[in-house]
C-alpha cells in the first residue's frame, strides 16, 4: 500500500478554514454556533461529501463523515477532532485532526486500500469552553458522561440556553439521542498539535499519547462590600477584588508547591463588579482551570484552593462560593492502539516519543467508550491558544501519514 499525503492540498485547506474567523489573520476566533462556525461547518461538509463520505450530524452538531467498509456491520474505526477556536487563538488546534483525518482517508482511498471496518471522521462540537463554560461538550454527551438535562440548562454569556442556540443553528432532536451506543467504535485515534514544547525541543516528529491530564474548572464568586473609593477608609473595607487577588495567588502557590511539573493552575477570567475607578469592588467572579496528570495531586490543589478561600474570607470579611464546572479524571490511552501507532511510525521510519498530554481533548471522553490514542505533532515553541500557533506543513503531513497507516491497520 503506497500511501502519500497531499501536503499542498491539506495546507491550503487549513489556510482556508482559518479564514472562517471573527478576527483578522493570523489570529482565529471561531466560537461554536457562531455565523462563521456555521459557514465553516458547511464548507467542511462539502469536503466530506466530495470525498464520497456519508455525512450526518447529531442533535448538538457533532458531525460524522463515514467511509463505508466492506463489512459495514462491524464497529467503525474513528478519527477526528474539533474546529471551534477560542478568542484570538491559532489555526491548528483541533483543525489538524479534522482536516488531517480527512486527508488520511483520502490518501487511503487513493492508495486503493479498501477498509473492512468503516472509517469515520468525527468533528466534535464545542471542544472549547468559551461559549458554554465547559470543555468537550459534544464528546461528553457522545460518551454519556454528561447528563443531557444538565447540558440543556447551560447558557452562554448572553443568557441564551444551549437548546435555543443549537436550534437556531439548525440542530434539532433531543440531547439524549447524542450518546453513542456501546461498541459504536472499535478504536479511535485523534491527530493533534502537542500544544507544548517537548517534541520540538527533542526534535522528534511524532508523539504517541499514553494519558491525558485530568482537568477541573470552576467559578469562584467573592462577595464583599462596595462603596465610595474616597469615603471608605482602608480599615473599614471588604474589597472583593483584593480578596480575589489573594485567592488567585494562592492557587498559583498550590500548583507550584506540588513539586511536580505536571501540576498547572490558571485564573483565566476576572470579572469585577461594579467596575468603576472610584467604586470599591463588591463582587468578583474568577474562573480557574486546574490540571495534573495525577488525580491525587490535582485534587490536592483543589483542596488548597478551598482552604485559601476560607482563610481569605474570614480575614477580609467577604463571602466566597466555589462552583465546580467540571472535575474530570485523567484519561488513559489504550496500550494496543498505542502500539499500533508506534508500528505505523516504524513502518515510515519516523521516530516517536510516548508522552502525556497536559491539554485535554475530546479523546479524554471518547476513551471512556472505546480504545483510544492520540498522535501529536510538534508546534513551534509549544505555543498554542495564540495567533502565533504554528506547525509546519511537513510536520502535519508526517502526522497525517502515521494516522492513515494506523487507521488502515485498525480497519483491516
Ligand atoms: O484547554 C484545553 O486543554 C483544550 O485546548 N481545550
Ligand atoms: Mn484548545
Ligand atoms: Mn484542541
Amino acid at each position: 500500500m503506497n500511501t502519500t499525503i497531499d501536503t499542498a492540498r491539506l495546507t491550503q485547506e487549513l489556510e482556508t478554514l482559518s479564514t472562517f474567523s471573527d478576527v483578522p489573520a493570523p489570529a482565529v476566533t471561531r466560537i461554536v454556533f457562531s455565523e462563521l462556525d456555521l459557514r465553516a461547518r458547511a464548507w467542511l461538509k462539502q469536503l466530506y461529501s466530495d470525498a464520497g463520505l456519508e455525512v450526518r450530524e447529531d442533535a448538538i452538531g457533532n458531525t460524522f463523515a463515514r467511509w463505508r467498509g466492506s463489512d459495514a456491520k462491524l464497529p467503525a474505526v474513528g478519527t477526528g477532532s474539533h474546529t471551534d477556536a477560542i478568542p484570538h487563538s491559532g489555526r491548528y488546534d483541533g483543525t489538524v485532526g479534522v482536516l488531517g483525518g480527512l486527508e488520511a482517508i483520502r490518501a487511503l482511498q487513493r492508495s486503493g486500500f479498501t477498509p473492512r471496518r468503516s472509517i469515520e471522521l468525527l468533528m466534535f462540537t464545542s471542544e472549547e469552553p468559551t461559549r458554554f463554560g465547559i470543555g468537550c461538550l459534544g464528546s461528553r454527551l457522545l460518551s454519556g458522561s454528561l447528563d443531557p438535562a444538565t447540558a440543556a440548562a447551560f447558557h452562554d454569556p448572553e443568557g441564551k440556553s444551549l437548546d435555543e442556540v443549537r436550534a437556531a443553528a439548525g440542530f434539532q432532536g433531543s440531547l439524549e439521542s447524542v450518546a453513542l451506543k456501546p461498541g459504536y467504535y472499535s478504536a479511535f485515534v485523534e491527530l493533534h498539535i502537542e500544544q507544548g514544547p517537548l517534541l520540538e525541543r527533542r526534535q522528534v516528529p511524532i508523539g504517541i499519547v499514553t494519558a491525558i491530564a485530568a482537568p477541573a474548572s470552576l467559578n469562584i464568586i467573592i462577595e464583599g462590600q462596595g462603596g465610595h473609593a474616597g469615603g471608605v477608609t482602608m480599615p473599614d473595607r471588604h474589597d472583593a477584588f483584593l480578596a480575589a487577588a489573594e485567592i488567585a495567588l494562592a492557587l498559583e502557590a498550590a500548583a507550584r508547591s506540588t513539586g511536580a511539573i505536571d501540576s498547572v493552575a490558571t485564573t483565566g477570567e476576572c470579572e469585577v463588579f461594579p467596575g468603576g475607578v472610584n467604586s470599591i469592588p463588591s463582587r468578583v467572579r474568577l474562573s480557574a482551570d486546574i490540571r495534573d496528570i495525577d488525580l491525587q495531586r490535582r485534587d490536592g490543589m483543589l483542596a488548597s484552593l478551598e482552604r485559601a478561600c476560607r482563610e481569605v474570607s474570614a480575614r477580609r470579611g467577604v463571602v466566597t462560593k466555589i462552583r465546580t464546572i467540571n472535575r474530570d479524571a485523567p484519561a488513559t490511552c489504550d496500550p494496543t492502539i498505542v502500539e499500533t501507532v508506534a508500528a505505523a511510525c516504524e513502518k515510515h521510519g519516523l521516530a516517536f516519543d510516548k508522552m502525556v498530554s497536559r491539554a485535554y481533548h475530546d479523546s479524554s471522553f471518547i476513551s471512556q467508550i472505546c480504545p483510544t490514542c492520540m498522535v501529536f505533532i510538534p508546534c513551534r515553541a509549544g505555543v498554542s491558544h495564540r495567533p502565533e500557533e504554528y506547525s509546519d506543513p511537513e510536520a502535519i503531513s508526517r502526522g497525517t501519514l502515521v494516522l492513515a497507516e494506523a487507521l488502515a491497520q485498525l480497519a483491516r
